[in-house]
């Protein structure tokens, strides 16, 4: 008998300390262990945004976006997201840039074509959002573009702009490869790049990796699925 109260009270605390350890890992409570009001608020206002707009990414993907949005507020140029889905991430961005314009490019009719690198979760048609709905979502924000169709076919109205943020969320090789192409060049000195699924999609990982193969900047990869590219 004593021995399974011993039992019953160890297992007790292996798991009171597991949950512990789960609950301090989690982005949330980070926040409260820095006693940090604006990080506390932040994550509340992304909270707030994953539950209006089905949003595909974790809390501590939406605060690197949001960050990098705000961090590159002195950087010449307008900012672009290739990715929109439902207006997610979008309005994470509409958020932090202030003033500033944000170009943002989706087909609306989910992922175009999936290639034989990309990996096996991913088939065209996915993630289909809608114009309407993303337009409705993002009224109230200034100076927000939408620009429906497969991306870089759509990138016309913007081939003379500079960037100094900009997002993919594009899943597949030749999308992100398109992305990377067009940007690049147009981004400003200590402008930002981030990628979604540069750690959990093969064609995502694989375009970045061929593309910067040759040129001087890192990709930095974020402890989550991101990476980012700080632009020399
Ligand atoms: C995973 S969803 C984006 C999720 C969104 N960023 C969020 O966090 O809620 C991927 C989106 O990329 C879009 N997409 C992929 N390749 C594209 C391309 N070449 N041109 C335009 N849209 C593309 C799809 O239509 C889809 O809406």
């Amino acid at each position: 008998m004593t021995r399974i109260l011993i039992n019953a009270k160890a297992n007790f605390w292996v798991v009171l300390s597991k949950a512990v350890n789960y609950i301090l890992s989690s982005q949330r409570a980070t926040i409260i262990s820095y006693n940090d009001k604006y990080r506390r608020d932040t994550f509340d206002l992304l909270h707030r945004i994953e539950k209006e707009t089905d949003l595909l990414l974790c809390p501590s993907e939406a605060y690197t976006i949001f960050m990098a949005v705000k961090v590159t507020e002195k950087i010449n140029g307008d900012l672009a997201e290739v990715g929109v889905y439902k207006g997610g991430s979008s309005k994470i961005i509409c958020e932090a840039k202030g003033l500033r314009t944000l170009h943002l490019f989706d087909t609306f009719e989910g992922l175009p074509e999936v290639g034989s690198i990309d990996s096996k979760q991913f088939f065209a048609g996915q993630y289909a959002g809608t114009f309407d709905e993303v337009k409705e979502n993002l009224k109230n924000y200034e100076n927000v573009y939408l620009y429906k169709g497969v991306f870089p076919t759509t990138a016309d109205p913007i081939k003379t702009k500079k960037f100094s943020f900009v997002h993919f969320d594009v899943d597949t090789y030749l999308s992100t490869k398109e992305c990377l192409n067009f940007f690049y060049e147009r981004m400003s000195k200590g402008g930002i790049m981030v990628s979604h699924d540069y750690n959990a999609a093969e064609g995502v990982r694989r375009a970045f990796q061929e593309f910067f193969a040759d040129k001087p900047e890192h990709i930095i990869e974020i402890a989550n699925t991101q990476c980012m590219i700080l632009k020399f």
